[in-house]
């Protein structure tokens, strides 16, 4: 493949020549399919994830360890997205976008067979937050009425309540966990008590951004149900890395990004709503394409005007990419990785402290060092080698399946040689 520089200085000669050649948008624009995406035969093979590995653009140079916050898309990926926007700059017809609907519910079909549940149970979206925000203004709640939230949710299932609230004159209860709770029954249990007969929604994030741990959702929301009482769950951090199914999760709603763990199209996500209270949900936005049907989560809710439509194009392929490695895989080797890199830490630097306690994170690795700050460490991994990692009062590590151990040990030396 030619390099940018080439391909631009192609493209210039060829626009001063003139040419008919100039309307044609170069092949070389789009990225390359190394080899076919297969089912690992042995996943503790790390040769198998090398070649996953070589189905993404990042240069050797760099090591991108940031999943929970944006991921790249493998090459499959970016060349449907590519091919669109290539395709739409030459064609804007309704004659041509026309396969962007049945594109639509392709992504649809097989987004919902992803999560277990209903193709009319499920919108695209921008990303969670938009997802998120669809649940907190879409609910009637009025004075009276309490909506429990965790202290560690997003902003966009936080804040975005309380706002809310403020306007409508319902009341926010927070739970707050103990740094380290001894185990998952005890979150049960906090959350178990914090609800009242007033509680009309539990809403919390399924794995905390800012603290990696894991919230054992199936079993709160098992309670909420059991109590008539509605359950939001943010999975920003698990929709793309578990291997789930929403219907043996038991919440009502759950919304996910693309971008994040799904290795999606930048700026794609997902909204799960049950059937059973669709019908409650007012929608925010009303454009060309909605229905006025509260039978169908997708033009109910998920219908905001003109898309780029080259992203949500990928949807499918995004989805095939990660079947054909496998939805457990992908969660095994994620928490593979995870563990390995904290043990790793451990041996390799001597007073490293870790935010959560291990048997309840899955994903996610926050620790401090004892001789720098986070942002020390944060800012050097990337400026002297090339580490992409998150900065939050620790340093945030998450890796994934693109992520080899040759990886994880280079990270680790380089945060032991930041310790100094
Ligand atoms: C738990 C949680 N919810 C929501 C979001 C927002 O995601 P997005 O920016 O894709 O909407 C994030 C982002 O990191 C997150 O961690």
């Amino acid at each position: 493949m030619k390099d940018n520089l080439n391909h631009r200085r192609d493209f210039l000669r060829k626009l001063i020549a003139g040419t008919a050649a100039t309307l044609a948008v170069p092949a070389t624009v789009l990225a390359e399919t190394p080899e076919p995406v297969v089912p690992p035969v042995d996943a503790s093979d790390e040769k198998y994830w090398e070649m996953i590995r070589r189905q993404f653009a990042m240069p050797p140079n760099l090591v991108m360890m940031n999943a929970a916050n944006l991921c790249p898309p493998p090459y499959p990926v970016m060349q449907v997205v590519q091919q669109t926007l290539n395709d739409l700059g030459k064609d804007v017809s309704f004659q041509f976008r026309d396969k962007f609907d049945v594109i639509r519910q392709t992504s649809l079909q097989k987004l919902s067979a992803y999560l277990g549940v209903g193709q009319d149970e499920v919108c695209i979206t921008r990303n969670t937050s938009e997802g998120n925000n669809i649940i907190v203004n879409g609910f009637d709640f009025k004075a009276g009425d309490e909506v429990l939230l965790w202290t560690e949710n997003h902003p966009s299932n936080h804040e975005a309540w309380e706002h809310r609230a403020k306007r409508l004159g319902f009341t926010v209860k927070k739970i707050s966990l103990p740094a380290h709770p001894a185990s998952k029954e005890e979150i049960i249990q906090l959350f178990d008590k914090a609800m009242t007969a007033r509680t009309r929604m539990v809403a919390f994030s399924h794995i905390s951004n800012h603290n990696a741990i894991v919230i054992p959702a199936r079993e709160i929301c098992a309670i909420a149900r059991s109590r008539n009482i509605l359950t939001h769950v943010d999975g920003a951090q698990s929709f793309g890395f578990m291997d789930l199914g929403l219907k043996d999760l038991g919440c009502d709603s759950y919304s996910g990004s693309m971008h994040k763990w799904l290795m999606g199209p930048f700026e794609n996500g997902v909204l799960y709503v049950r059937k059973e209270v669709l019908s409650r949900l007012w929608p925010q936005i009303i454009s060309a394409g909605w229905e006025g049907v509260n039978q169908k989560a997708d033009p109910w809710l998920g219908i905001v005007g003109q898309r780029n439509e080259a992203t949500p194009a990928a949807i499918p392929e995004c989805i095939d990419f990660h079947l054909a490695i496998g939805k457990k895989t992908v969660e095994d080797r994620v928490r593979h990785l995870n563990r390995q890199l904290r043990a790793r830490l451990q041996e390799r630097i001597p007073g490293v402290k870790f935010v959560s306690p291990e048997p309840l994170t899955a994903n996610i690795t926050l620790f401090n060092v004892p001789n720098q700050s986070d942002k020390v460490v944060y800012d050097r991994l990337y400026a002297d080698y090339g580490i992409a990692s998150a900065s939050m009062g620790a340093v945030r590590l998450s890796p994934t399946i693109y992520n080899t151990m040759a990886e994880i040990e280079r990270v680790v030396e380089a945060v032991a040689k930041i310790n100094g």
